[in-house]
């Protein structure tokens, strides 16, 4: 087994992949294996059939010509849950498992404390809104870790809704709403929580309109519509400081997951809708990536 990762990681580096994390996980995925047992079991020695090797060479090679990882194994995990992702859908980024972070906390601020056995509690359940869904990934995430939280998700491709739709059936628990829509519409699409959000969350496309990404996973995979917002970047995030005015109750909050170098002009437009406390927050690598503020 491991000369065969070794195999993959040659033909992986060549095509200038450097990641010995998708040997192993292309290997567990055709094993039926977790990332740490193909670990384990190379290290003990293991083999593997030549049935299986060959599998593991066909998806090695599309990976090689750049198909994403996460297509080819049709997971992507997010935060504690993993979602099944595909073309026509943006696969989810570790950058927006931080950015998910501050809606977390958002929402475990204004949830209920826990019922105490025996005793009739009223439950108050905190409102999410992730508009921009994608797969389903904040939305899901933020309702496998505030068990209180009732979550509803738009989403405008028709192919992305499709793969939150499993997602949701699968993981939502009953506790997520995922709406096919454009984000311009939410305030008829989410009538009966105008004013009532506690948090609303967005991680739209961003990228401007110029600035093709270099990565061909990015170019040539993720859709463009979760791509590009317009000239600037901003065009959608303007839409959703506006929208996001007249759902959020007074004293929620509003998360938004940017480019590194979109922070100040995101702040002031912001501030100049009427949103109060505009932050930005940097993640794990220092990177200016979100942007925070309180209605
Ligand atoms: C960058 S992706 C983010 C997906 C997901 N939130 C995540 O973090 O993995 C942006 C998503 O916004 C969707 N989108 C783009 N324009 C939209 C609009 N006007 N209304 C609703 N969704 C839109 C895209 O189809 C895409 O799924």
């Amino acid at each position: 087994m491991s000369s065969v990762l070794a195999e993959i990681q040659t033909l992986l580096e060549a095509a200038g992949i450097e990641s010995a994390a998708d040997s192993q996980l292309l290997l567990g995925h055709v094993l039926g294996e977790s990332r740490g047992r193909v670990q384990a079991l190379a290290a003990m020695g293991s083999e593997i059939s030549a049935e299986d090797h060959q599998k593991v060479m066909r998806l090695a090679s599309e990976r090689a010509s750049r198909v994403p990882l996460q297509h080819l194994t049709g997971r992507a995990a997010f935060r504690g849950i993993e979602l099944e992702v595909g073309p026509g859908v943006f696969v989810p980024r570790p950058e927006t498992e931080t950015v998910a972070q501050f809606a977390i906390d958002a929402l475990l601020a204004v949830s209920p404390p826990e019922p105490i056995e025996g005793h009739e509690v009223d439950l108050l359940h905190p409102i999410a809104v992730d508009l921009c869904t994608g797969s389903g990934a904040i939305a899901l995430a933020l309702a496998h870790e505030v068990s209180s939280a009732r979550v509803w998700a738009i989403e405008k491709s028709i192919e992305a809704h499709a793969w939150a739709n499993r997602n949701v059936d699968r993981l939502g628990g009953g506790r997520v709403e995922l709406l096919l829509g454009d984000v311009a519409d939410a305030r008829h699409l989410l009538a009966p929580l105008l004013g009532r959000v506690n948090v609303l969350i967005s991680n739209p496309p961003y990228v401007p309109s110029g600035m093709v990404p270099r990565d061909p996973e990015v170019r040539d995979h993720d859709p463009e519509l979760a791509l590009y917002g317009g000239e600037d970047g901003l065009d959608l995030i303007r839409v959703i400081s506006r929208v996001g005015l007249d759902l959020v109750a007074p004293g929620g909050s509003l998360v938004l997951e940017h480019a590194e170098q979109q922070g100040a002009a995101i702040r002031a437009l912001l501030e100049a809708d009427g949103w109060r406390l505009a932050a930005t927050h940097q993640d794990l690598t220092l990177r200016d990536r979100a942007t925070t503020a309180v209605r």
